[in-house]
């Protein structure tokens, strides 16, 4: 069965294996420390407890993919420019909390884990079993992230909750633009390891839309 030879690390699909596997340690890393920014300025224990366990498990995925990197021979150089992700930090840290939550679990939590998973059958066997464990524990982040949004809004006047729904769209939107406007060639990555990136495209639109119908129920 040729699924069990080990890809060769020249390979095509090696190489966008590898370069996505840096990206997704970078974007892991770039929420652990978001959270840890986050932490003190949480509205309550439980908020806070949420995102002090976040960051425990985004430092474990870290590890687990920078170890499966080096198995892989993965050139583990950034994607993401130093100087993008200070970008990213500063506007992170500007943002007020129902913001927050929207940018980092909306778009980067529940659109970049959707992403990943659709990659995971497509998939060597090391690789496969090194997302196991991150992508069931980014399933968990959604859910808190959802859940403290929905409260947050609640909080709400019905004018002001309203107000604050229409905005989120124009969020999403503008963080995967600045996003796109990193120039990454992620549409090549993901379709030299098999994927359809249209389709993939598609498939998270579809997961957008139905977050926005689920928080405007
Ligand atoms: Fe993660
Ligand atoms: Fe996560």
């Amino acid at each position: 069965m040729t699924t069990s030879i080990k890809p060769q690390p020249d390979s095509t699909y090696a190489l966008a294996m590898g370069q996505l596997l840096v990206l997704y340690t970078q974007v892991d890393q770039f929420i652990m420390e978001a959270c840890a920014d986050r932490l003190n300025r949480a509205p309550d224990l439980a908020s806070k407890m949420g995102l002090a366990k976040q960051v425990g498990d985004e430092c474990r995925h870290v590890a687990i993919q920078r170890e499966w990197m080096v198995q892989f021979g993965v050139d583990q150089s950034a994607v993401i420019a130093d100087a993008a992700l200070a970008e990213l930090h500063v506007h992170f840290h500007r943002l007020d909390w129902i913001d927050f939550l929207t940018e980092l679990y909306l778009v980067i939590e529940a659109l970049g884990s959707q992403a990943v998973e659709q990659i995971v059958p497509l998939a060597d066997p090391g690789t496969r079993q090194s997302l196991q464990v991150p992508l069931q524990d980014e399933l968990d982040h959604v859910a808190f992230g959802l859940s403290e949004l929905e409260k947050a809004l609640a909080k709400l006047s019905h004018e002001e909750r309203q107000w604050r729904l229409k905005q989120i769209p124009e969020r999403i939107n503008a963080l995967v633009a600045w996003l796109d406007g990193q120039r990454l060639p992620i549409a090549g990555w993901f379709e030299d390891v098999g994927s359809n990136y249209p389709r993939l495209c598609e498939l998270l639109r579809m997961r957008r839309d139905e977050m926005l119908v689920a928080l405007a129920a």
